[in-house]
């Protein structure tokens, strides 16, 4: 089995929980020593635990990667606990506000705290020690929404955020050979989209039809990808955002069907 990452400390923001869990297993499988941080200190237990299973070497941590002085201790208690942090990857997200005419102020200052002001707070708590070894990777899980309007309104704004904040990294600490690149999703199957699927069981299915490649994403399609920017293979790669969307942004899919149709070519009407 492939090991890129044989002992790598690899910090994962958001790991109790689907893209982030994935990562954080696949990182370990790879070698990774991997700090599993959430907000949610179950689920960073649970998921560190399943990783110990599979004679993975894990240490969860507890914080609220919008905070401070979490962001502080957390990378503190990583540093002591497994050493110095080669990868970070930014995942943690949450995404409460939607139309701006209803957004309330203090949803809007959550959502953009949590998605945009932790890649800062984050970012800064790693850096200096990866200056200092003169190597280190960022990773930042952004969205296909940060790239075009698609609601959310908040959270997008704070992914476009994210991306800028992505190319400033590269820039100023290239020279320090650190990279930092971003990942930009489509939809994903995880337990972030319950609330939708509990409204409308087949919200995935109903998707489908904007996504060339026939199908909605799985947390693994975004592992594959951040594995790839935060591995060695990628070592001339910075300051990019790949989108890993299925081609949900390479055109106007519907459009393009409707114009194939009207030219005749009936085969993609499926
Ligand atoms: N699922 C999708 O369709 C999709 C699409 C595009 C982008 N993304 C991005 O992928 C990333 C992971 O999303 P997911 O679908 O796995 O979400 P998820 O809700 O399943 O997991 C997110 C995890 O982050 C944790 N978290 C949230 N805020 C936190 C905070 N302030 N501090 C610490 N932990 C916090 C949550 O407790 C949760 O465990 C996010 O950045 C999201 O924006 C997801």
């Amino acid at each position: 089995m492939a090991t890129r990452f044989a002992d790598k400390v690899v910090v994962i923001t958001g790991a109790g929980s689907g893209i982030g869990k994935v990562m954080a297993k696949r990182f370990a499988a790879e070698g990774a020593r991997v700090a599993v941080v959430d907000w949610h200190g179950d689920r960073a237990a649970e998921c560190a635990g399943e990783i110990a299973q599979t004679d993975g070497h894990a240490v969860a941590v507890r914080a609220d990667v919008s905070v401070g002085a979490d962001v502080a201790t957390m990378v503190g208690e990583v540093t002591s606990r497994l050493g110095p942090v080669d990868v970070l990857v930014n995942n943690a997200a949450i995404a409460d506000g939607d139309d701006v005419l209803e957004i309330e102020e203090p949803t809007w200052d959550r959502d953009v705290s949590v998605v945009l002001k932790s890649v800062f707070l984050c970012s800064k708590a790693v850096l200096p020690s990866m200056i200092e070894r003169r190597a280190g990777v960022i990773v930042n899980i952004a969205s296909v929404n940060g790239l075009s309007a698609l609601g959310n309104e908040a959270y997008s704004a704070a992914k476009a955020g994210m991306i800028n904040l992505t190319q400033g990294i590269a820039v100023r600490y290239g020279g320090y050979g650190i990279r930092c690149n971003a990942i930009a999703p489509g939809t994903i199957r995880t337990p972030i989209w319950q609330e939708r699927v509990d409204r409308d069981p087949v919200v995935f299915e109903r998707l489908v039809k904007w996504y060339p490649l026939g199908r909605v994403g799985e947390p693994d399609d975004i592992a594959n990808a951040a594995m790839f920017l935060a591995s060695d293979e990628a070592a001339w790669i910075t300051g990019t955002v790949l989108r890993v969307d299925g081609g949900l942004l390479a055109g106007n899919y519907r459009m393009t069907r409707e114009l194939l149709a009207q030219a005749g070519s009936e085969d993609l009407e499926s």
